[in-house]
């Protein structure tokens, strides 16, 4: 075991970090620039420091780069985005429809990120009553390759209107992995501390007041409010 005391970050560090995490946005609108395979190496190192259960490292991550791949998986976006559109009525299916949710056309870099459900490292330690954990590990790994892309400049967009099987099937993933997300990579065309749902029209952030409980007021409570 390691004897060394940690690094001390500054509160300068602090306001960056809040900074970053402010300014990090789900993005899909790209430039066709390229990402060096450098960027690319370093923002996968980080993603692969993530905690996860069991020290179990679940990530799968495939680099989409055939345009035969690129153009299925975009299939499958348009098909469950118009599905999805026909769910919707009146003014929220006009706001549904100028939506771009997805950067599959241009981004220069795409990823198919999955969980490996029944994974040997780890021994099966933590996820024995909640195997849902793996999941969870993996989404550690996206939100740490998110941020690191933004702290180079480079915009990453998440992709989850798509049919989990089919995009799995094209890629040949094997089948004890579970698709978790399907990330677009590229430089933004614009940077913007506002999430681009809220500018659109979709749906504001909401103050964080809500969502915090006490266990006192919950178990005192006929009914939690629904956001
Ligand atoms: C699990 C997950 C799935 C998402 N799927 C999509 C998607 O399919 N298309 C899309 O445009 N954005 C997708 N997003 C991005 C969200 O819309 C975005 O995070 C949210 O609107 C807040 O904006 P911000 O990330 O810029 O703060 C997804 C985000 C998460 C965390």
């Amino acid at each position: 075991m390691s004897s060394q005391s940690g690094p001390c970050f500054s509160e300068a560090f602090e306001n960056q970090f809040e900074l970053l995490l402010k300014w990090r946005r789900d993005v899909r609108h790209f430039l066709p620039d390229p990402v060096s395979q450098e960027d690319l190496d370093h923002i996968l190192t980080v993603a692969d420091m993530a905690p996860s259960v069991g020290n179990s490292q679940p990530w799968r991550f495939v680099v989409v780069e055939t345009q035969e791949a690129r153009h299925a998986v975009y299939q499958s976006f348009k098909t469950a985005n118009n599905a999805a559109l026909s769910g919707y009525r009146g003014e929220k299916a006009k706001t549904y429809a100028s939506l771009k949710l997805s950067g599959i056309e241009v981004a220069p870099v795409q990823l198919a990120v999955f969980c490996e459900q029944d994974p040997e490292q780890g021994a099966g330690l933590g996820r024995q009553t909640m195997p849902e954990t793996l999941n969870y590990s993996v989404v550690s790994a996206i939100y740490n390759l998110w941020l690191a892309a933004r702290i180079r400049g480079i915009g990453v967009g998440w992709v989850s209107i798509l049919d989990p099987e089919s995009v799995s099937a094209t890629l040949g993933a094997p089948n004890s992995w579970q698709l978790v997300a399907y990330l677009c990579i590229g430089y933004p065309i614009q940077e913007t501390d506002v999430p681009e749902l809220e500018t659109k029209g979709w749906q504001e952030r909401t103050a964080r007041e809500s969502r915090i409980y006490s266990d006192r007021e919950l178990r005192g409570a006929d009914k939690v409010k629904k956001g």
